[in-house]
């Protein structure tokens, strides 16, 4: 039998192959297993940031005497090729048996590159252009020597005073499942784990694991309570999807979900991911989150807190330095099963042998520097950028023609903080982007307009210093349109970062009326990481556009999109309240026993009072979910569905009902537009939303073509969990729409019959 002896330096063992049948990732995890002490498989388990002694009030840790010794599985947050080569080198030279290290970092938007934020990205509702970016930060970031990025974050979010918003994909299970499957291709090349050998790729982390996004009052790290219905038809299903496809990681979250932390709750981590979903990759805490079990009063000690973090199915300590205290004394004490731990050290070498870390523990660092910000990776910042922006408004001025695209010939008086600002457009969570690279959106109009572009900052973003307001308002008066570039700062979105007000900061409004006062036509482009409560703008202001934090190319985007060289084709992927006291307003909500009458009732509202509304406010939102204009205008044709009645027995047969509507470009511009089927069921055993995402489709048409989208929806689509939470599809009264956004659309019935 031909076989070839290969030594792996790395091990300094001598493994005899035979040619026909090499050993899998499995297997080679197995065998090396079976050689480690305990202390060396506990340091698999390890993982602390690069440098950084633990947390605050924790012992300090001499990370240089670990490393030799095997005592340190992981590290995040050491960047470039030379710092990880040059610890590498330790872990596989010096220690015993050589194991390379795993390098992770949060490269969440991009590593140099860096891209819209992710509520931005997903605006697009585009996965291949998520793929295609996730692809673009895997190869720069594995370039510098990392090879696990913590991201996607796939938390749903329905609270805009959250501050980590900006980091998801907002508040729809089916759209945020897409997403988040099309960014684990992206850094894993693929699904599943085929294409990890390849040096562009790294390993995806679905996090965090779970209901991150449901903190009470939106305040980050706060109590999460919800039924375990609203867990699974809401939170768990991007993190399912993200399962299906194969990533490889998770990472357990901060929050305690129905009074139990979520980084010692068994019935998620190891109940549903495990034993229900079989996912067989690892789990890492959140930052020192095995720590904060203490906190959280469910234990009084380290050794119980590691304990209770390691029994209920976290593999891997970040940053706590728990379990490497903790560990070795569980097992010989009995508490702990040797075996156990043998499990999540198999799980973790097994990913290091996938990513071909043994043989090539390495980078090449006189590469490095040519696998950053190549000019197709610019090009894809730029085009990603403009499909993040969403029109919210763009209505006509006296003139009777919209004030978006500018004119050519337009004399053009740029003013606010967001202007030319390159710092803020990287936005949170910005890796390794640096400002010098950004081009802000000054700098490309004043590059397109030359002498009939005038710019003021006008104020700051924070504060209420109105020194800057005369310049501004100078430049306004000699300008024929006036664009606002306002909004937050990028701090003031991302972790830790939660706001008890959803409006301009400062007294940016303040500026905006100033300016509005002068009668000139006013384009708000507005920079956030989450929806704004912007009333007076919407109700006073011509043009809207949210432009997010659109990374390193804002300024030709953004210029494209005002210029009309580029068409706006974004839609809210989070619903935009009129006032922070409607939140959490999102557009997948049950209807109540006393709804107001919204678009999908025949009768309207008459103003009666004991209905489920405010008396202060309009309860509708004042952009919806799904809401974004371009420079054309679409028509919907009547929704149509394939069949008037079928039975449930039949969908469980794999029977779908066909659902479509001819889409017309009726504008004089081409114009891209995402075509969304909604659901509702009604005669449920429990109570449905008033609307369900359940499909989309993005397309362009030219003035006058049509297109016709077809959907199909099978038993996948139409289950829930019932009464008695089960996943089944039930008889009920079925009604669908095509349509353009949450709130529009015409319906079609279909019974769903016994
Ligand atoms: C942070 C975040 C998490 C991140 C981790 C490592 O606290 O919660 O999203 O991946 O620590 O930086």
């Amino acid at each position: 039998m031909n076989t070839a002896t290969i030594v792996c330096p790395l091990v300094a063992s001598v493994v005899s192959l035979s040619l026909a049948a090499a050993p899998t990732p499995d297997q080679r995890a197995l065998d090396l297993l079976q050689r480690m002490t305990l202390e060396e498989k506990v340091g698999q388990l390890v993982q602390f940031s690069d440098g950084m002694a633990t947390g605050p009030d924790r012992v300090k840790v001499d990370q240089a005497a670990l490393l030799p010794k095997g005592g340190i599985g992981s590290l995040l947050n050491a960047v470039g090729a030379h710092k990880t080569n040059a610890l590498q080198k330790i872990a596989v030279e010096q220690s015993r048996l050589g194991v390379p290290l795993l390098f992770g970092l949060d490269v969440i938007h991009g590593y140099r590159t860096t891209f819209p934020v992710p509520l931005g990205l997903s605006a697009a509702w585009d996965p291949s252009l998520i793929e295609r970016t996730a692809r673009v930060a895997a190869a720069e970031a594995a370039a510098g020597g990392i090879r696990w990025t913590f991201a996607p974050m796939v938390d749903i979010a329905r609270d805009p005073r959250w501050g980590r918003i900006m980091e998801g994909s907002g508040e729809d299970p089916y759209l945020g499942s897409a997403l988040a499957v099309a960014a684990v291709r992206g850094y894993q090349g693929g699904i599943g784990t085929a294409n990890l050998a390849q040096p562009t790729s790294i390993l995806a982390c679905a996090k965090h694991f779970v209901a991150y996004g449901g903190a009470e009052g939106g305040r980050d790290y706060n109590t999460v309570d919800i039924s375990e219905r609203v867990l699974r038809d809401v939170y768990l299903p991007p993190f399912k999807a993200a399962t299906d496809a194969g990533v490889v990681t998770f990472m357990s979250a901060f929050n305690a979900l129905n009074g139990v932390p979520t980084s010692a709750y068994r019935h998620t981590l190891t109940g549903i991911l495990r034993d229900e979903w079989k996912f067989d990759g690892f789990v890492v805490s959140d930052w020192t989150s095995i720590t904060e079990l203490i906190p959280h009063g469910i234990a009084l000690d380290d050794r119980t807190a590691a304990f209770k973090g390691f029994a209920s199915g976290v593999d891997m300590d970040m940053q706590a330095n728990l379990y490497a205290a903790e560990l070795p004394g569980l097992v010989r004490a009995g508490k702990v099963s040797e075996q156990a731990v043998d499990a999540s050290v198999r799980r973790i070498l097994r990913a290091k042998f996938e990513l071909g870390l043994f043989e090539n523990p390495y980078v090449n660092a006189d590469a490095e520097a040519a696998a950053m910000l190549k000019p197709e990776y610019i090009a894809l910042a730029r085009e990603a950028a403009e499909q993040s922006f969403v029109l919210l408004k763009n209505d006509a001025t006296s003139g009777g023609k919209p004030v978006l695209p500018l004119a050519a010939n337009a004399r053009i008086a740029l003013i606010g903080p967001l202007a030319d600002d390159a710092e803020e457009m990287l936005g949170g969570w910005s890796c390794q982007g640096k400002k010098e690279d950004v081009v802000t959106l000054r700098a490309s109009l004043a590059e397109r307009f030359g002498t009939a572009f005038t710019y003021a900052k006008g104020t700051a973003i924070t504060g209420d210093s109105r020194e800057g307001f005369a310049a501004a308002l100078d430049a306004a008066k000699n300008a024929d349109v006036v664009i606002m570039a306002l909004g937050e700062s990028r701090h003031m979105s991302g972790e830790a970062a939660s706001r008890t007000r959803l409006d301009l900061p400062g007294n940016q409004l303040d500026l905006l009326k100033e300016v509005s006062k002068l009668g000139k036509p006013v384009v708000l482009v507005a920079f956030s990481g989450r929806p704004l409560t912007i009333p007076w703008e919407a109700a006073n202001v011509p043009a809207i556009l949210m432009a997010w934090y659109p990374g390193l190319q804002a300024g030709p985007a953004l210029t494209r999109v005002l210029t009309g060289d580029a068409a706006p084709s974004g839609k809210l992927t989070a619903t935009m309240p009129r006032a922070v006291g409607q939140v959490p307003l999102y557009y997948n909500h049950l209807k109540t026993g006393r709804p107001v009458p919204g678009p999908d009732d025949e009768k309207k509202d008459e103003g009666y009072k004991f209905l489920s509304r405010y008396v202060d406010e309009d309860g509708s939102p004042l952009y919806p979910f799904g809401h974004g204009l371009t420079y054309t205008t679409f028509t919907y044709a009547a929704t149509k569905a394939s069949t008037k009645e079928l039975s449930v027995n039949a969908l469980r047969n794999g029977a779908a009902i066909e659902v479509e509507s001819t889409i017309t470009n009726t504008g004089s511009r081409s114009g891209t537009e995402i075509a969304q089927l909604y659901i509702r069921q009604r005669g449920t055993s429990v109570a449905r939303p008033v609307r369900e995402l359940k499909g989309f489709e993005k397309f362009t048409l030219e003035p006058g073509q049509s297109r016709t989208v077809k959907f199909k929806l099978t038993a996948a689509e139409l289950a829930f969990w019932n009464i008695d939470m089960q996943l089944a599809v039930e008889a009920c009264e079925l009604t669908v729409w095509v349509a353009p956004s949450s709130i529009t659309g015409t319906p079609t019935k279909i019974m769903i019959t016994e």
